[in-house]
């Protein structure tokens, strides 16, 4: 089912976030959208129309709900898209993404460094039990990207900035290089956000955003989202996916998302301007051997990212200690307004070691193999995220 006309569509991202997919109750007249948590809906008295794999019919809550529905109306238009489909995590989404597109035999171009289950889908999982072929690319080299992409290949998958690495990918080069040999992209924005980065205007096919993070930014409810203009395949997707694998969103998460979504762009806007300035704090403290954040003059990449990420460049800082894991470990350990978890996108900052035995760790650039940390900005003042870290270096001798 495609988005509605969107009347706010020529409104700013920030009353889009309010607007879209918001509507009275029609039964009560209230300001806010009802919290719809039955499985089942009442049938038509004809059933010979029923086609029980729809999606457009509601009947049962796998086949679609209508908090879900409403989430996806805002979600597209956060996108300026044609269509959304949100489902159980942001996992399950591109799980349902390489599900519907890829058959035996296909060819899929991925990132040589990613989310642990995109890197588990495609180095263990869709190749030995489905046969699909696929090959590993170092995406922020686009040489190495023309060397994989063939003829034969069915799809390119890229996530920009990375995770956990904050490497950016020039997205309009891939389309390119994809388009060009009959291939489709698609596109992990997670990091950045549709505040910062809307791939499908730089050419993209296909978007997954885990609505875990930014999107819903409380750090209460799981939720993704698959992103597009090309209405059949997402017609595909949920027929496949959606109804007949049944990583359905939960009404309740659903609704949790839709009311976090509210604030989005405000609280975007302030994690971009507290993470550019602890990611310059970071650089100069002693005791850290780097800084990967896509908003610093010193990132490799620093230019593509100025031109496909607008207005920041999202909340994560990828960075090192000089250090072992012990260490590492006792500095998140020490820090009191940082919590020591993973995920990113909350309203509190989170802190995740990176340590030197993951098996990834060879797949990384050389400078993130010792002392790698990931930490994702939240919403507290810069100046006590800037103090935390810092009391906890002194605590470990840094
Ligand atoms: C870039 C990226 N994509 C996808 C996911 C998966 O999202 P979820 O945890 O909602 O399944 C994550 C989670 O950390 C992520 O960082």
């Amino acid at each position: 089912m495609a988005q509605k006309n969107d009347p706010f569509r020529n409104c700013d991202i920030s009353t889009r976030a309010i607007h879209t997919g918001t509507d009275y109750d029609q039964e009560t007249g209230a300001l806010r959208r009802p919290l719809h948590m039955a499985n089942s809906y009442k049938l038509p008295a004809d059933l010979s129309t029923v086609n029980y794999s729809s999606t457009d019919l509601l009947m049962y809550a796998r086949n679609g709900n209508p908090n879900q529905h409403w989430l996806e109306e805002k979600v597209a238009s956060l996108h300026g898209a044609g269509d959304c489909i949100v489902l159980a995590s942001g996992v399950g989404a591109l799980h349902a993404l390489f599900w519907t597109l890829l058959k035996s035999g296909d060819h899929v171009v991925y990132p040589r460094v990613s989310y642990m289950a995109v890197y588990r889908l495609f180095h263990e999982l869709f190749n030995h039990k489905f046969g699909v072929q696929t090959e590993m690319a170092d995406m922020t080299d686009l040489e190495a990207v023309r060397r994989a992409v063939t003829p034969g290949t069915r799809l390119v998958h890229i996530e920009t900035p990375d995770n956990p690495t904050n490497g950016v990918t020039d997205i309009a080069a891939i389309a390119r290089i994809a388009h060009a040999n009959g291939a489709l992209l698609s596109v992990d924005n997670t990091f950045a956000s549709p505040l910062n980065q809307r791939p499908l205007e730089q050419g993209a096919d296909f978007v997954v955003e885990s609505l875990t993070k930014y999107i819903n930014g409380h750090g209460d409810a799981q939720g993704g989202a698959i992103i597009s203009n090309d209405l059949v395949t997402m017609d595909r997707i949920r027929y496949e996916a959606q109804v007949n694998v049944g990583a359905v969103i939960s009404p309740f998460n659903a609704w949790q998302i839709f009311r976090g979504s509210v604030t989005f762009p405000l609280r975007m806007e302030r994690i971009n301007q507290s993470a550019l300035q602890i990611a310059a704090w970071l650089e100069q403290r002693q005791g850290v051997t780097f800084v990967a954040y896509p908003g610093l003059k010193s990132h490799p990449a620093h230019e593509t990212a100025r031109r496909q990420m607008q207005p920041g460049f999202g909340g994560v800082i990828s960075f090192g200690l000089d250090t072992d894991d012990k260490t590492v470990e006792k500095f998140c350990a020490a820090l009191k307004v940082i919590s020591f978890a993973v995920s990113l996108g909350h309203d509190e900052s989170l802190i995740f070691p990176q340590p030197s035995y993951d098996e990834r760790i060879k797949l990384y650039p050389e400078a993130f193999r010792k002392g790698f940390i990931r930490f994702s900005v939240g919403l507290e003042a810069p100046k006590d995220i800037i103090r935390d870290l810092d009391q906890a270096l002194q605590a470990v001798g840094l």
